[in-house]
């Protein structure tokens, strides 16, 4: 994709290029999942600058809080960016490519992290006039799902009345915004199915357990699943994605194993398909005399959005002069949903204009978003903090 030009500042987007800054700067030194040491230390350093405090009492190895706010009493919410990169070599030919081989902001959490320290910006200069405190949350290791976790386990959620997310999407323009209640994305679960037999030679089937003739009943059943046990205006995928066993043609072997993932998008139908798959699993193996033993590789849950926190997030854009729509789900899996457990919040989708899906080593996106979100991620933080401490009517 082509180089976006660095926007001019107008009198309307006050600031704009310090913030395309940033974001560059991130895009060209990315740092894997579990490793933003100099992130941080750029995050921490561009905060200070601004004057912004950052909330040290929250120790986290990498990623940080800081805080806006709280001259006047009131609630607390929480604004979150994740700051991680992907193992992915970019091919791009920006000027500002990634100058580390095999890393790379494929996913946007480069423009993530810029536009969450410019909404912190906009917040610190209405800082007189919030009655509340705004934390901001920058998360480490979103692309492992382990973040969000770390953060929770720091204690940054405590006291937090509602949290905001987004992620960048490809596929809608720039200015508009996609909000919607209830599921937005997907629980991604992975599972390892180990078929234990009994080995013989391929000529005398009968004295053994064929775990080949086991695992593929078991690949069919599954399939059973999505078909018959997920509603018709529910969703759910299972995919086997692979299948080994066996090391030569005249010997029936001793394991089969198989491994996928799981896709679903409400807690009632994951824990439904998990609990059918074992059924499925182990039952199956038992019809033939095998043995199956079942690992699930737990993801994160569903992003699950708060329908009052959506109804603001909706009057919030429209008062920025924004366009909110409803956008479809995506059956990718974010660790925005574990904060989703603790406490009500909202996750939506900013337009971005991109010509790459996530995660392609092409991808880019259009830097016009960035006033975008800062100004609808601003508005949306006073609007909460009002609601809030009016009683949170709805909240
Ligand atoms: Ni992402």
């Amino acid at each position: 994709m082509a180089d976006q030009p660095l926007h001019t500042e107008t009198a309307a987007e006050p600031g704009f290029g310090q913030w395309v800054k940033i974001r560059r700067h991130l895009h060209q030194y990315p740092e894997l999942s579990g490793e933003e040491v100099e992130t941080t230390a750029y995050i921490r350093a561009r905060l200070e600058e601004l004057g912004i405090r950052i909330a040290d009492a929250f120790k986290l190895r990498t990623g940080l809080v800081a805080e806006v706010g709280g001259l006047r009493p009131g609630p607390v919410i929480a604004i979150r960016a994740d700051i991680d990169a992907l193992p992915v070599t970019e091919d791009t030919g920006l000027p500002y490519a990634s100058a580390i081989p095999g890393s790379m902001h494929a996913c946007g959490h480069d423009f993530h992290t810029a536009a969450l320290i410019g909404t912190a910006h906009a917040l610190k200069l209405r800082e007189q006039e919030l009655s509340g405190t705004v934390r901001l949350i920058f998360q480490p290791a979103e692309e492992k799902a382990k973040g969000a976790q770390q953060v929770v386990g720091s204690g940054a959620l405590e006291g937090v009345a509602a949290i905001f997310g987004m992620h960048n999407k490809p596929d809608l323009p720039v200015g508009t915004i996609g909000i919607k209640e209830g599921p937005l994305m997907a629980a991604a679960d992975g599972f390892v199915v180990q078929v234990r037999g009994k080995g013989t030679h391929a000529a005398v089937p009968e004295a053994g357990l064929d775990p080949i003739v086991a695992a593929s009943h078991i690949v069919t059943a599954l399939q059973s699943i999505v078909s018959r046990n997920v509603g018709s205006l529910q969703s759910a995928v299972v995919s086997v994605t692979k299948f080994n066993s066996g090391t030569i043609w005249n010997v029936v072997p001793e394991l089969a194993v198989l491994e996928g993932t799981i896709r679903t998008f409400e807690e009632g139908v994951r824990r439904r398909v998990l609990d059918r798959f074992r059924q499925v699993v182990e039952g199956t193996a038992a019809s033939f005399g095998t043995e199956a033993e079942l690992r699930f590789i737990e993801g994160p849950p569903p992003v699950h959005n708060d329908a009052a926190l959506a109804a603001l997030g909706t009057q919030a854009a429209r008062e920025a002069g924004y366009t909110a729509i409803v956008p479809v789900p995506s059956p990718a899996g974010e660790d925005f949903a574990v904060y989703q457990r603790h406490v009500p919040g909202l996750f939506v989708f900013m337009g971005t204009n991109g010509t790459e899906e996530w995660h392609h080593p092409g991808f880019n996106l259009d830097e016009a978003a960035l006033p975008v979100s800062i100004a609808f991620f601003s508005r949306l933080a006073e609007l909460a903090l009002e609601q809030l401490a009016k009683g949170g009517e709805g909240l």
